[in-house]
């Protein structure tokens, strides 16, 4: 059955719109794992669907830096590499990243407490909310993560986050995959709090304690849910069952994407996995997660300068549950917006967390103009959009899921449905060489968590295949376990 969400309704049985309907402020995706993918139909930014024939972007239409910059000067962050960026858009790149250490002589605590590069006296009750917000869920995911390992048996890890630690990685070593681990998100944090005071994004939403996540009774249903998942995960790893059953690619998946994930029940075919996805998330990364994927907004405002947000059509390929989408609408609600996922369950709860980020808004902001995200069910090998089309498409944590083809095939479709002189976008994990101390923890990542791609992805080079694609690349931030990659499409 395909489903039709309005106004945040699921019209069951509606219609896929067609060529003459019109669909703006509609989200499209099936509501069922069985039913087969929209894969026929493209959509244009206005939300109109139309047969088109799928053109690859031509080779060689690489921009490279040499050509007339663009960037006019302006707010580079300290945690920036060089005071004078190459990208043309002036997107700062930091291509080192250490967890931060405590400071051990009185220089260091100096350094530490120097107000004016923090902004001076002026910037510390913002400063001090958001840190206080940060260690609190950090703290809470932290003790969520030991207490639900406790539960699950002692063999299950020596990391609090659940993940069954292979017996070949010492306790010690495990200790300070930990220590590694809080230091990368206090530096985080440092990076994440200049980022809101300098104005490229806006201080996260859920700050407001009128915000669910503050509500015992939203918390403890978490709770419940993620125990019960990692509970059926571990029986799941256990049996060594990657395949999910519920779906197959008679119904237009591909292959690949039939497997346990993470170990997680259903898959991403699974309601109540995309129900838990983003609290599971959190509590695997110790409460960093959030801060990671809000690095992806750096480069997007650097492109958005000058710009008019309701002529910018933004792509947020592979969704999930549309996280990354809220962070994207609270900085700029009035960009037309569009979620693609193959997951229907994590599309309906990317719909429901919209519908609940937008009323939530309302309440705090007032009324702001917004444009409505539309969600539409595709596989990002083949996406539903015309040619040149996008201003920006942005993609958070999915080429690690992906085998090397697939990849292949995606970085040919963003850059096909990108604009020329539009940007792409990439967040995912960092990779081999990006951050050498927590090598250790990286390479075994794969293995304690059903990871099937993730050594090759590793491994890989994404600067010479996106060139290949006529993607050129722009910027690098590394942002704890995260790298954010950006790219522009030649002119
Ligand atoms: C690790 S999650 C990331 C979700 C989201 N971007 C985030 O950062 O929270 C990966 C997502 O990729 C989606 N996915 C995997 N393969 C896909 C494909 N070929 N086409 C579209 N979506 C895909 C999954 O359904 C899942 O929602």
């Amino acid at each position: 059955m395909r489903g039709v969400i309005k106004n945040g309704r699921v019209l069951k049985g509606a219609p896929v719109p067609s060529a003459s309907t019109s669909v703006s402020a509609v989200a499209v995706h099936t509501t069922s794992a069985s039913s087969s993918l929209l894969d026929e139909n493209t959509l244009s930014p206005a939300g109109v669907p139309t047969q088109t024939a799928r053109k690859t972007a031509a080779p060689g239409a690489v921009h490279t830096t040499t050509r007339k910059s663009s960037f006019q000067g302006g707010n580079v962050p300290s945690w920036a590499d060089s005071r004078e960026p190459t990208s043309t858009l002036g997107i700062p790149s930091r291509t080192t990243f250490n967890s931060w250490k405590p400071p051990t002589s009185l220089g260091g605590l100096w350094e530490m407490l120097n107000l004016e590069g923090a902004g001076g006296l002026s910037a510390m009750p913002q400063r001090a909310a958001q840190t206080a917000y940060t260690a609190a869920r950090m703290a809470f995911f932290f003790a969520q993560s030991a207490l639900i390992s406790r539960s699950l048996g002692v063999e299950m890890s020596a990391l609090p986050n659940g993940g069954p630690m292979p017996p070949d990685v010492s306790k010690e070593a495990a200790d300070k995959m930990v220590q590694d681990s809080l230091g990368g998100i206090v530096e985080l944090t440092k990076m994440d709090i200049e980022n809101v005071r300098r104005g490229i994004y806006r201080a996260p939403y859920d700050m407001d304690p009128r915000h669910r996540q503050w509500s015992p009774a939203f918390w403890a249903d978490q709770h419940e849910r993620l125990l019960r998942d990692r509970r059926e995960g571990k029986e799941i790893r256990l049996k060594k069952d990657t395949r999910v059953r519920s779906a197959s690619e008679a119904d237009g998946y591909p292959a690949y994407y039939l497997q346990h994930f993470h170990w997680q029940p259903g898959g991403w075919l699974s309601d109540e996995s995309a129900q838990i996805y983003e609290h599971s998330t959190e509590s695997l990364f110790f409460g960093a997660q959030d801060m990671m994927q809000r690095q992806a907004l750096v480069p997007l405002h650097y492109f958005m300068r000058g710009r008019d947000p309701a002529r910018t059509s933004v792509l947020d390929v592979a969704c999930g549950t549309g996280r990354f989408l809220t962070f994207l609408k609270d900085n700029y609600p009035a960009v037309r917006t569009y979620g693609v996922d193959l997951s229907p369950n994590y599309l309906k709860t990317a719909e429901a967390n919209m519908g609940y980020f937008e009323k939530f808004d309302m309440k705090v902001n007032g009324s702001r103009i917004f444009s409505r995200a539309q969600f539409i069910q595709a596989n990002a090998e083949r996406l539903p959009f015309e040619d040149s089309s996008l201003d920006v498409v942005t993609c958070v944590y999915l080429f690690h899921e992906l085998p090397p083809n697939a990849r292949q095939a995606v970085a040919q479709e963003v850059s096909r449905v990108l604009k020329p002189g539009g940007i792409f976008i990439w967040a995912d994990a960092t990779q081999d060489g990006d951050r050498p101390e927590i090598a250790q923890a990286a390479g075994i990542f794969n293995r304690m968590f059903h990871e099937p791609y993730f050594s090759s992805f590793f491994r890989a080079d994404f600067k010479p295949m996106f060139a290949a694609s006529g993607l050129g690349h722009e910027a690098t931030i590394l942002a704890h376990l995260t790298k954010v990659m950006c790219f522009r499409k030649g002119f």
